[in-house]
Parts: C-alpha cells; sequence; structure tokens
C-alpha cells in the first residue's frame, strides 16, 4: 500500500522545541511559489519565524533563471519567515546549508552555496531572498527537499544530477518527521550563528565537497578557477586561484561552473 504523508501542522508542532522557527504552520495544497507567500506574510511582524509549506508549488524558484520543479506530495517544500535576522546574508546562507544537510542525513553534504548533496547528487537546493517589507527587508528562507521522487521520476537532464531522501535511504522518509528535524535545525544553527561564527565556518569545512577541491565558477560574468581553500563568513567562497593570488566570491553573484 502507498504510505501517506500529507503535510499536518499539527503533527509538525507536535513536540517542536524552537524559539522562534516555526512560531506559526502554514500548510497550503498549493501555491505559485511559496517564497512570494511568504514576502506577504512578512509584511506583519507578529509572523516572525512563520513557516509556510505547499504539497506543490506551479511556479517554484531556483537561483538565478532556474525552475523548481517537484510532482504533488513528492517534496518538502517550506518558506520560512524571518524579519529579525541580523546574520547578513553570506552567513546566513552558510547557516541554511548546515541545517538542512544536517536535518535531512547524516550522509548528507554541502556544494556552496545551497545545494545539500547526497552521494554526489543534489538532494535539496535552497533559495534566500531579501524582500521589501514596512520596516526595511525581510529575509525570505526557501527550502525545497527531494522526498519521495523514484530513479525515473526527475527530467532526462537530472537523471544523474538529482536525487531524493528515499532513494538514497532505501526507505520511506516521512515528511512531517522530517518538516520537524528542519525546523528544530534551522532553530538551533541560527542562534548558534549569532553567538558563535567560528562554529558555523568549522561546521560547513566538515561538509563542503568543495573544499580542497578545484572549482570553477562564474562571478559577474567572468571565469575563474582556484582551489576552495575555505569559507568567509561575510565574503563568501575563498578560491587560491590558479592565475595567482587568493580571491573570495559571493553567493548572490556566483554561479558554480558544472
Ligand atoms: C535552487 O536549488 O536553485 C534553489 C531551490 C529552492 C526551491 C525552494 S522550494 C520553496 C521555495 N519556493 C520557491 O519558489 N523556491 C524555494
Amino acid at each position: 500500500m502507498q504510505k501517506s504523508d500529507r503535510l499536518d501542522p499539527d503533527k509538525m508542532l507536535t513536540g517542536l522545541k524552537t524559539k522562534r522557527i516555526g512560531s506559526k504552520i502554514v500548510v497550503l495544497e498549493s501555491a505559485a511559489s511559496t517564497n512570494d507567500i511568504a514576502a506577504e506574510y512578512a509584511k506583519d511582524k507578529t509572523n516572525e519565524g512563520l513557516a509556510i509549506f505547499a504539497e506543490e508549488q506551479t511556479a517554484g524558484r531556483g537561483r538565478g533563471a532556474n525552475r523548481w520543479y517537484s510532482d504533488k506530495a513528492d517534496s518538502l517544500i517550506v518558506s520560512i519567515v524571518l524579519s529579525e535576522e541580523k546574520l547578513n546574508t553570506e552567513t546566513l546562507s552558510l547557516t541554511s546549508a548546515i541545517a538542512t544537510a544536517e536535518a535531512i542525513s547524516d550522509t548528507a553534504k554541502i556544494k556552496w552555496p545551497n545545494d545539500v548533496i547526497m552521494n554526489n547528487k543534489k538532494v535539496a537546493g535552497i533559495l534566500l531572498e531579501l524582500k521589501p517589507n514596512r520596516k526595511g527587508f525581510s529575509y525570505i528562507l526557501g527550502i525545497g527537499i527531494n522526498c519521495h521522487q523514484k530513479a525515473g521520476s526527475f527530467p532526462a537532464e537530472l537523471q544523474n544530477a538529482a536525487t531524493s531522501i528515499d532513494i538514497e535511504n532505501g526507505s520511506f522518509i516521512d515528511r512531517n518527521i522530517l518538516a520537524k528535524r528542519l525546523l528544530t535545525s534551522i532553530d538551533h544553527w541560527l542562534e548558534t550563528a549569532k553567538q558563535n561564527t567560528e562554529e558555523v565556518i568549522e561546521r560547513w569545512r566538515q561538509l563542503s565537497i568543495q573544499l580542497g577541491h578545484r572549482i570553477k565558477l562564474v562571478f559577474d560574468g567572468k571565469s575563474y578557477c582556484g582551489n576552495c581553500i575555505g569559507v568567509d563568513p561575510q565574503k563568501g567562497l575563498v578560491l587560491q586561484l590558479e592565475a595567482g593570488g587568493v580571491r573570495m566570491f559571493d553567493a548572490a553573484h556566483t554561479s558554480i561552473a558544472g
């Protein structure tokens, strides 16, 4: 029999012990993009930490010009309102990737800036956006996690690049349990980042698939190549360039090639 893990706010809230994240939980049957709906909620200051989930998105966005596709009930799709977040964008981006990877699996890794990887394939993506609110700007943290996709579910061009938790674990992940783990992990890492950025950097180094490897990237339309020697909490990925010198690349202007 096909198992069901319909998203249910009561199941997510039962036993949830977060300080801020998941302060309110909204579940939608369908949304164009949960990031856009979260941006509307962000205009009300009582919605700090609100998490909006959807069973499906009809116009899910990825980074840059990319779309984010998933069939109904196959993924965990969520956007979180962070209007009072004081962390800078680079640190928040690193922190979100760590928190998402830890919620997914002990074996999940990070590909800077926003991919979570299992078995060398992408299992989750993060879209961090700044949206205007009444007081200024809110961060909207959008996360898409592949859960129930099967090997043949992905479009041909993604077959070798994408995976799901069910494929990697060989068992069914309950999305309500995963949602609770994700909210808890984000809450924990945001608090940690506020107190100790070094711990974030250290954890990123442990989880990174790029550290110590040759990276090709495009920054503001120009290609660069070098050895990844770390990450800077303000300035982004640090490369020892093959052309000479050390340079940092911020997430907003950089795309990793290949
Ligand atoms: C990427 O890998 O390029 C980022 C993908 C982010 C997808 C999530 S799903 C929830 C939120 N709503 C969106 O439209 N996008 C993000």
